[in-house]
């Protein structure tokens, strides 16, 4: 099995771009992300504070998450609830970097990962795949963009999706992230040794694809 460990902060467009690698290269594309916001969003569902360990810790033995890997990308279900769209809120990014920063989280959802990429030749998404997740994988990228560029893509998607939000509010938010995924004192985001550092400030969108497309090809000797 292949395995492709694709790291970077918020808003440089990880899971757009591995989606699309993944379909090119017949790679599973897995969201990490997903799984932590899928934590964050039952915090604030049963009404506790999500930054609050002792209320989210004992939670996690009933989480029961599940990941279906569908053509058109992988769907999230908690307990049996597809959330794919309901942990894609504002307020869900902010619980799920708040869970994620509990190193009881990341240890329960350490395994699950790691045994998709004994089954599948994966794409595998987030913030420590190459640095804890998966430190052997065979090919490593750290995907970034300018703040404010990355701010900007966030921005549009929501307001896409008729959002009601602020440039101002989801740049503060990108920062706000991006400070508490990288000072935080287990697993922070930092590029691995070993990774290849790919910005794609200024880039376009079918442009970083291909250039991710290209390292994997050229790093693991895939030709599909
Ligand atoms: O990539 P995303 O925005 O969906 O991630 C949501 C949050 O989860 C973000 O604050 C960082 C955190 N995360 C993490 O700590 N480790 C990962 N492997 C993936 C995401």
């Amino acid at each position: 099995m292949i395995s492709v460990a694709l790291d970077g902060p918020a808003g440089a467009g990880k899971s757009t771009i591995a989606r699309e690698a993944a379909r090119r290269l017949g790679f599973l594309h897995v969201d990490t992300g997903a799984l932590y916001r899928a934590i964050g969003l039952d915090a604030l569902r049963r009404g506790g504070d999500p930054k609050d360990p002792a209320q989210v810790i004992p939670c996690l033995e009933e989480t029961q998450i599940t990941l279906d890997f569908a053509p058109e990308g992988q769907r999230i279900f908690l307990r049996g609830e597809d959330v794919s769209q309901a942990i894609r809120t504002p307020e869900a990014s902010m619980a799920a970097s708040a869970v994620s920063a509990m190193p009881e989280v990341r240890q329960f959802l350490l395994e699950l990962q790691r045994d998709l990429a004994r089954k599948h030749d994966v794409i595998m998404d987030g913030r420590d795949i190459g640095t804890v997740v998966l430190p052997g994988a065979a090919v490593k990228i750290f995907l970034t963009a300018d703040p404010k560029e990355r701010a900007m893509r966030r921005y549009k998607e929501l307001v896409a999706k008729g959002e009601p939000v602020e440039f101002d509010t989801v740049l503060r938010e990108v920062e706000e992230r991006d400070y508490n995924d990288s000072h935080r004192a287990v697993a922070p985001l930092c590029q691995a040794e070993d990774a290849w550092l790919c910005d794609t400030t200024g880039l376009t969108l079918e442009g970083s694809i291909q250039a991710v497309v290209d390292h994997v090809r050229q790093k693991s000797g895939v030709t599909g």
